[in-house]
């Protein structure tokens, strides 16, 4: 079979060249770094759940009218997407205090914020992804003011859809980072959702227990990775496929 050819690899996923012109495969690896990636490690069974959690919550959005670049998950580990041309920000929205904004601005963690917040970094890895503000980004072009008022609108969209849709699992949505693309057709252009929403990207903790849910339990040394994203993957009701069934190896034949 010929080999794909590889766009790029990143920290968690490699795109491949899709199977048309416009279009891109995504692959979930396994691999998961914290801290600029000086803290990696391999969790198994990661990827393919990442792959089926983001699948459906990019699904869910399509289906109120949000557009992606999610066209299908092909297999355990890929989904095709459309290619777009990557705004260079991680667009990050708060609900609770925690993390980074947490520490920066001495608010204790797990403190609802007056309102939703969004911020912006930069992403550039030798810098460490910097915080910037919509001044930052209209200045230097890397989207003009009517891609980031289309950037918040849709933000603010998802965060809303996305709390209500993780509140009926009994997940507060904390926070979370998207990212987004230009994607082409014709001559028109229009901003899109594009990367991956998973507990990769987002914070999640359940709603009576504050129990984390997401990549803080790797990067916080609490163990129970892949436990805490299958859980999710079990509360929104989308584990049809068990991670085990990935492994080579005879299959019991139903
Ligand atoms: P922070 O509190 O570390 O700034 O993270 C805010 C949110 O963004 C949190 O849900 C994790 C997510 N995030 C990423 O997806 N990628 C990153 O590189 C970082 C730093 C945060
Ligand atoms: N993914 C980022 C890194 O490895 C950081 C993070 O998600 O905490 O640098």
């Amino acid at each position: 079979m010929k080999r794909r050819r590889m766009i790029y690899e990143g920290k968690a996923k490699i795109l491949y060249e899709g199977p048309e012109p416009g279009t891109l495969v995504q692959y979930f690896k396994d691999d998961t770094t914290a801290f600029d990636a000086t803290k990696r490690a391999t969790i198994e069974g990661k990827g393919v759940l990442n792959n089926r959690i983001s699948e459906y919550l990019m699904s869910q959005l399509t289906a109120i009218g949000v557009p992606t670049h999610f066209v299908r998950r092909l297999n355990m580990r890929e989904q095709l997407v459309k290619e777009v041309e990557i705004i260079p920000l991680e667009v990050v929205v708060r609900n609770i205090a925690a993390g980074s904004l947490a520490k920066r601005l001495g608010i204790e963690e797990g403190t609802v914020l007056p309102r939703s917040i969004i911020e912006y970094y930069y992403k550039k890895d030798e810098l460490h992804d910097p915080w910037v503000s919509e001044e930052h980004i209209t200045a230097f072009g890397w989207a003009n003011p009517q891609d980031l008022d289309d950037i918040v609108n849709l933000t603010i969209r998802i965060n809303d859809f996305l709390s209500g849709l993780f509140l009926g699992a009994n997940i507060k949505l904390v926070d979370f980072k998207v990212e987004f693309g230009r994607l082409w057709e014709n001559d028109y252009m229009r901003i899109v959702l594009a990367d991956e929403i998973s507990p990769d990207s987002c914070r999640l903790w359940d709603v009576s227990t504050n129990e984390k849910l997401d990549k803080d339990r790797f990067r916080r040394d609490l163990g129970g990775v892949v436990e805490a994203y299958s859980e999710v993957a079990r509360r929104l009701g989308i584990m049809p496929e068990s991670v085990q069934s990935e492994q080579k190896g005879p299959v019991l034949v139903k």
